[in-house]
């Protein structure tokens, strides 16, 4: 069974002053998570996660990873701009984007984030931005790999990365250009449960890294595994045990890199696996609906959370006060908007769900507020950080109407 580190009386209290729907995310929660990272990487000396902003686009989450020594993982010029603003600068931004604009590499460029060409025309456009930086990073995708999933599809349909060939090039054109640090990153999976995902996925990278050296007497100073781990989405599901596959890249880096003498530097680029788990999606039931199938309808809807609707993910929903309650049924949990899809969960075995009660839609920690979206005029909901000892402070407020409008041509009568 999923549980809650908060409490049903937490939650009344909380919508006293803040109405439904709105996020929370679990402050200790998400400590523990990225000390205990920290510690399965701690035998490699330059190990530093960069966190994938797009996961949770927020200073308060961001200057809270900060703290946990974080950089992150940036792929459009807002996302860097937070990212300064957290106190997040220079090496400690990766700068991972692919069909950059000029504008968006002059930004990356002018703070001095590490530079992940996702592709080897971009060498050639960058050049014409400004001179080339001396750390670049390559982005690979190899074409095949086991743990591809539905998310990332499969690795030939992938937009991703260069080739083999491709990247080899890239290297050996970018080191006689006077580029003098190397990274090389990839992408592979998403979402993945698999613990050999990361030891599997270095292996990969660190045998291209031997290449580098053997044929073209380039060190690559870091090897970037990204995201790709995932969560227990589903209550069956077991959580990683980052321990061991810490423990399990130390191996294939003793073998691979340390007995041939190197020094790589490990970056992660996870978002999913820190904030996931610790991001709860909190929305009242307001209407109850008998017709072919029985509906609860929430305060939340797929702009909300657009994840079950995107990928037909499952999220884990508690009724609060009703954790030990028998299923009364199965029942369509959905939103308002006039779209078929916008439903959190689909024939789920449910207690009675009262009008009034509080749903709990978990694991809604990254990818979740961040995907939101403004269609049939909703607005994005609010939200806040909760402490160890429940008290909640708001990070983001809900939209307003004139946030909605003010982009629009519109006069100051009609934002009144
Ligand atoms: C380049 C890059 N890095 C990191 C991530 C984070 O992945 P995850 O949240 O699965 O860890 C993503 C996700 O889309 C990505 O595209």
């Amino acid at each position: 069974m999923k549980t809650l580190p908060f409490s049903k009386e937490d939650v009344l209290n909380w919508t006293k002053n803040h109405p439904t729907p709105f996020y929370v995310y679990d402050e200790a929660g998400l400590r523990k998570c990225v000390t205990d990272l920290y510690k399965a990487f701690s035998w490699n000396k330059g190990f530093c996660e960069y966190f994938a902003v797009k996961a949770l686009p927020n200073p308060s989450i961001l200057r809270l990873l900060k703290e946990l020594g974080c950089g992150t993982d940036c792929a459009s010029e807002p996302e860097i701009v937070l990212s300064v603003k957290s106190g997040i600068t220079g090496k400690k931004i990766m700068f991972s984007s692919n069909e950059t604009t000029v504008r968006e590499y002059e930004v990356a460029l002018k703070n001095g984030a590490i530079i992940n060409l996702d592709d080897i025309t971009h060498i050639e456009f960058l050049e014409k931005i400004a001179p080339l930086p001396e750390t670049i990073c390559c982005r690979y995708n190899p074409g095949k790999f086991r743990n591809t999933n539905d998310i990332m599809g499969h690795l030939y349909d992938s937009k991703f990365g260069m080739t083999y060939d491709q990247i080899k090039l890239a290297f050996k054109t970018l080191k006689e250009k006077g580029v003098k640090h190397f990274g090389i990153h990839a992408m592979l999976a998403s979402c993945c449960l698999e613990e050999d995902y990361y030891p599997r996925l270095a292996e990969e990278i660190f045998a291209l890294a031997l290449e580098m050296k053997k044929d073209f007497d380039i060190n690559v100073e870091f090897v970037d595994l990204s995201g790709g781990i995932g969560i227990p989405y589903k209550p069956g599901e077991q959580p990683v045990d980052i321990f061991k596959i810490g423990d399990e890249v130390r191996k294939v880096y003793e073998r691979m890199v340390e007995d041939n003498g190197l020094e790589i530097a490990i970056f992660t680029e996870m978002g999913r696996y820190i904030t996931g788990p610790y991001g709860y999606l909190i929305t009242k039931a307001i209407h109850y609906k008998h017709i072919y199938k029985e509906y609860i309808g929430v305060d939340a809807s797929c702009c909300d959370l657009m994840r079950p609707a995107m990928y037909g993910s499952y999220h884990h929903i508690t009724v609060l006060g009703k954790e030990n309650a028998e299923a009364a049924g199965k029942f369509d949990v959905v939103g308002s908007l006039c779209e078929n899809n916008d439903k959190f969960a689909v024939d789920r075995k449910l207690p009675k769900v009262d009008i009034g009660d509080y749903l709990v839609i978990h694991d809604a920690g990254a990818h979740g507020h961040a995907m939101g979206y403004n269609y049939n005029g909703k607005l994005r909901c609010a939200e806040f950080l909760m402490h160890p000892d429940k008290s909640i402070k708001m990070i983001r407020r809900a939209q307003t109407m004139n946030d909605y409008f003010i982009t629009l041509d519109i006069d100051e009568d009609f934002k009144r």
